[in-house]
């Protein structure tokens, strides 16, 4: 597979010493060096090149997850670990249409774009405009814009679209989002939302129980990262202790 001109490119060096650039950029000046990004264009991923002092680095294709880092972070976001288990849980493909509060920064957006496309559509919805700016921004640096709309409109104030596969929602309130949700969900369509206490979670259960929702469950994932190193391979001293509880449901 041949680099195309801007687009974006790992340049991996060891663990934990990697850039992201587009390629056909000028020079990126880096700790090992300078790097040439015009000379990549053309050239295939996987190739070798060497910095002006000499050090060698990879090109590689950098991932979804990967390219989060230089995503602007203006609002919490919803980690990777926590977006597996969201996509799964509303049953998300290619083709899916979702209904998403609050766009935030974008980073699950852009991960629900990536799933829904080529066919699919993601309908995001946010409140204030400086967010709903970066996650455009975010999402357009990474070529996924075109498989969402974004509204500036309070979710609460009703939902546009019909016969949506899935509503998802990272917002304070959700609970105030059943019923415009339970209108809009084609008959098995899926709720999924993400809360960071478990307050939060008692009334949006209780909420979506009363709607009429089914299959309603709860859960948190804990995910522990290993250090690997023969003789010595153990979990890493830290990690993170908390981000938040999914609550699922489907409409009958
Ligand atoms: C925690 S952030 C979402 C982060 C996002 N999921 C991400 O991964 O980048 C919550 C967002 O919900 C927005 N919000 C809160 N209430 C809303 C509502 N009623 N309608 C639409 N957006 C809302 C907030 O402005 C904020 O940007």
């Amino acid at each position: 597979m041949l680099i195309k001109r801007s687009s974006w490119v790992l340049l991996y060096f060891k663990e934990n010493r990697f850039y992201l650039a587009r390629a056909g950029e000028g020079k990126l000046n880096t700790n090992e060096g300078i790097i040439d990004l015009d000379s990549l264009v053309n050239k295939s991923y996987g190739i070798k090149g060497k910095t002006h002092l000499g050090l060698e680095y990879i090109v590689s294709k950098p991932d979804l997850i990967t390219l989060f880092k230089i995503f602007k972070r203006k609002t919490q976001v919803v980690y990777p670990k926590d977006i597996g288990t969201i996509v799964l849980l509303a049953d998300i493909c290619p083709g899916s249409l979702v209904v998403e509060a609050g766009t935030g920064s974008g980073f699950l957006t852009a991960i629900l774009a990536n799933f829904v496309k080529p066919s699919g559509k993601v309908f995001t919805y946010e409140v204030r405009r400086e967010f709903q700016e970066v996650a455009i921004k975010n999402l357009t640096m990474v070529g996924l814009e075109r498989y969402v709309e974004f509204k500036l409109k309070d979710i609460r104030k009703g939902i546009d679209e019909k016969e949506v596969d899935a509503v998802i929602l990272d917002m304070p309130d959700p609970w105030n989002v059943a019923d415009i949700a339970f209108s809009s969900l084609r008959s098995g369509g899926k709720i999924v939302c993400f809360l960071p206490t478990i307050n939060q979670v008692e009334r949006v259960v209780e909420t979506l129980k009363e709607r009429g929702f089914i299959m309603i469950e709860v859960r948190e994932i804990l995910e522990r990262t290993y250090k690997v190193k023969r003789g010595e391979t153990r979990p890493e001293v830290f990690m993170i202790g908390h981000t938040g509880y999914i609550v699922s449901g489907g409409k009958p």
